[in-house]
């Protein structure tokens, strides 16, 4: 029987990935841990109250991790504590710097004093930056070029990751990079949820700029299939030329190779809820500095491990879609704690709950 150590699995991905972790090793000890930030829902684990422990701690926080690593001695930790949301990183980078970056570090330091059998960090294709438009995608062999205080703060975990990786060789540390991910429990503040939850309210749904981002999108249940693969891996073996090639560290890109713009999204997502586009699509002004495309490749992941994604696109949104109407009382909750959640750039955008630390 193992112990994992979940950080921030009162959040979007880390909800999930515990009910994954439990499905496939449902004898598991889950201990998830989570600050309760502002996107924080631990109503998203009251289904399993009673098989796991809920530890409120913030994983800046050394000596609590130490406690907590002392308590429960975790075979495995998976990191997906951050700040997530581009728009509000724009409005409060500190905090994000704070987690993303520092909390990481932190995080590894603990499991370096007590070693777990594996620490994998989750992050994100944005540390890559803005993918050319020529180009076909990012690969682990990229190099990390972070535009938006997001992915400064994510990139920065990152390189702590790296250098854990190759100066404490003896610690066994993973990392993931995965493309944007839908699915059921994500704040209703990102894209698809706030535009799910809009419609439902009988509120058009924000277009920034010209909608022409795109984007590579995964279903959650796909990147937390990838995630546990990894964990499981047999360990990596890589020598001092990872250095200068980190495609040798056990580092894996996760994505479907699905690249889709947002405009595409919007009307796909109004089309299943059987609205016209024209007559609810609303574009407003562009949020500063907005990637415009980023797509990376998962072909190291699919032949070192075997993983492939499971969910079609169109079929995991239309599940998505139905997710949030079948699950009104938990986003109206969010939505009753919270007030508005929508960004308008046009008006300074300060919508409710940005917690500023400077
Ligand atoms: N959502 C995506 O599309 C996506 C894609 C690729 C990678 N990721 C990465 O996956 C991870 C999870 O993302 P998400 O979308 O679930 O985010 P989320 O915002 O829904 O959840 C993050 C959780 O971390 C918690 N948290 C924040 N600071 C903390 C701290 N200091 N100590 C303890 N807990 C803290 C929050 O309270 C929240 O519950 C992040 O690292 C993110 O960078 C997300």
């Amino acid at each position: 029987m193992s112990t994992y150590l979940v950080t921030g699995a009162c959040g979007f991905i880390g909800s999930n990935f515990v009910y994954h972790a439990l499905e496939r090793e449902p004898g598991a000890v889950v201990v998830a841990l989570d600050n309760l930030s502002f996107a924080a829902n631990p109503a998203n684990l009251d289904p399993l109250r009673g098989r796991i422990e809920l530890v409120v701690a913030d994983i800046c926080d050394f000596p609590a991790m130490t406690r907590v690593y002392e308590r429960f001695r975790p075979d495995y930790v998976v990191n997906f504590a951050a700040e997530s949301h581009n728009d509000r990183a724009v409005l409060d980078p500190s905090s994000f710097a704070r987690t993303n970056a520092l909390g990481a570090q932190i995080l590894l330091e603990a499991s370096r004093r007590r070693p777990p059998r594996r620490h994998l960090h989750v992050s994100t294709i944005e540390v890559y930056g803005e993918l050319p438009g020529e180009a076909p995608f990012f690969t682990e062999a990229s190099a990390l070029n972070a535009k938006t205080p997001y992915s400064a703060a994510k990139a920065a975990g990152d390189q702590f990751v790296r250098a854990y990786m190759q100066t404490y060789p003896e610690l066994d540390l993973a990392m993931t990079h995965c493309a944007n991910n839908y699915g059921p429990y994500q704040f209703p503040e990102k894209l698809i949820p706030l535009m799910i939850t809009n419609v439902l309210r009988g509120r058009r749904v924000p277009v920034y700029g010209d909608g022409l981002q795109r984007r590579d999108w995964l279903h959650v249940s796909d990147h937390c299939a990838a995630i546990w693969a990894v964990l499981h891996a047999p360990r990596a073996v890589f020598g001092p030329e990872a250095a200068v090639h980190p495609e040798k560290l056990p580092i894996f890109d996760v994505s479907a190779r699905h690249e889709v713009t947002n405009l595409e999204i919007v009307r796909a997502v109004l089309e299943l809820l059987g609205k016209r586009p024209e007559e609810w699509i609303e574009h407003v002004p562009d949020r500063p500095n907005h990637d415009r495309r980023y797509l990376i490749d998962p072909a190291k992941l699919e032949a070192e491990l075997g993983w492939r994604p499971a969910v079609e696109f169109t079929a995991g949104l239309e599940a998505t879609v139905r997710w949030y109407v079948d699950h009104r009382p938990w986003w109206e909750s969010i939505l009753a704690r919270t007030g508005d959640l929508q960004f308008d750039w046009a008006a300074g955008a300060d919508p409710a709950g940005v917690n500023r630390t400077t």
